[in-house]
């Protein structure tokens, strides 16, 4: 177990909880100080106490250890030869380059970059490309894609939940990444990119909507708590001050993993006013 880690997730956890440490320390009938040492790293929490301290953190045992099933996930797909998402860039790529063509190298964030397709496809085109995704495995892949291809794109390894952009950006991309994001999440999240774009920019985004007639895909992320489809036209309500250039709702076949399987999509492009 590394200390720092699961001390570092406690801390964190129980500020967002607004608890102090006595006050978890009294829930979980221990002295505060003994909250004090996990959290600073000298000690680590006996492993009798994991399942009370996971609720009282309303998390779970797997994430205060550390361990992100989502990311071993992905990296257990991204650690194969093949590019799993295949290297064909997502259609919205084209229409993004039909409202803001590179004329100049407009700066393009990729948020959830996976293998790194759409970012390298955006770099080819002139763009200046900025892409981050959870997965190291799908970072070191999309850096070798750039190398291939000879562009350079600003490729990290970066959590959606802790990421806040720096700077603005003139175009705001994210293919299939948001359903990681909490209902509580949502909002304030688009708030942010939607403050980081910069004047007449847009954002690019779609989301996996649930539909009672849509079954879940067969590789689906497993973690039931970690996946959080979203309401169909959720996404529209945020962005309801933007001009919409596209604003749609599909259901398309999809053989991700393999297995034919469906999915239904709602896609938005929308620009920030001048
Ligand atoms: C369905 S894949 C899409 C990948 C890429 N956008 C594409 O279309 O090829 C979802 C991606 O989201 C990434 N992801 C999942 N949770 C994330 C998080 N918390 N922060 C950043 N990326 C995350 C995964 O590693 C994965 O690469």
């Amino acid at each position: 177990m590394d200390n720092l880690k699961t001390g570092e997730v406690i801390m964190k956890r129980r500020k967002e909880l607004g608890l102090t440490q006595n006050q978890l320390a009294q829930s979980l009938n221990i002295s505060f100080q003994a909250v004090s040492k996990w959290e600073n790293g000298t000690a680590h929490p006996d492993i009798a106490i994991l399942p009370k301290l996971a609720q009282e953190l309303h998390t779970t045992i797997d994430a205060l250890l550390g361990y992100n099933s989502v990311v071993a996930d992905y990296d257990n797909r991204y650690n194969t030869e093949g590019y799993y998402w295949g290297l064909t860039p997502n259609l919205i790529c084209y229409d993004v380059m039909r409202i803001l063509p590179p004329i100049r190298p407009y700066r393009v964030l990729d948020i959830g970059c996976g293998e790194g397709k759409d970012a390298v496809f955006f770099a080819k085109c002139g763009y200046d490309v900025t892409a981050f995704d959870v997965s190291q495995a799908g970072i070191e892949k999309a850096q070798k894609l750039a190398g291939h291809n000879k562009v350079g794109v600003r490729f990290f390894k970066a959590d959606v939940f802790d990421y806040r952009p720096d700077t603005e950006f003139d175009i705001i991309f994210s293919s299939g990444v948001f359903h990681f994001l909490t209902k509580g999440q949502r909002e304030e999240f688009c708030e942010n990119l939607k403050a980081h774009t910069t004047k007449g920019g847009i954002n690019a985004l779609n989301v996996f909507v649930k539909k009672p007639f849509i079954k879940r895909a067969p590789d689906s992320t497993r973690d039931e708590n970690k996946r959080h489809p979203w309401r169909s036209g959720e996404l529209f309500g945020y962005y309801h001050d933007w001009m919409f250039h596209v604003c749609k709702e599909e259901v398309f076949d999809c053989n991700s993993g393999g297995k034919p399987h469906q999915h239904c999509m709602d896609t938005l492009i929308a620009q920030k006013k001048m």
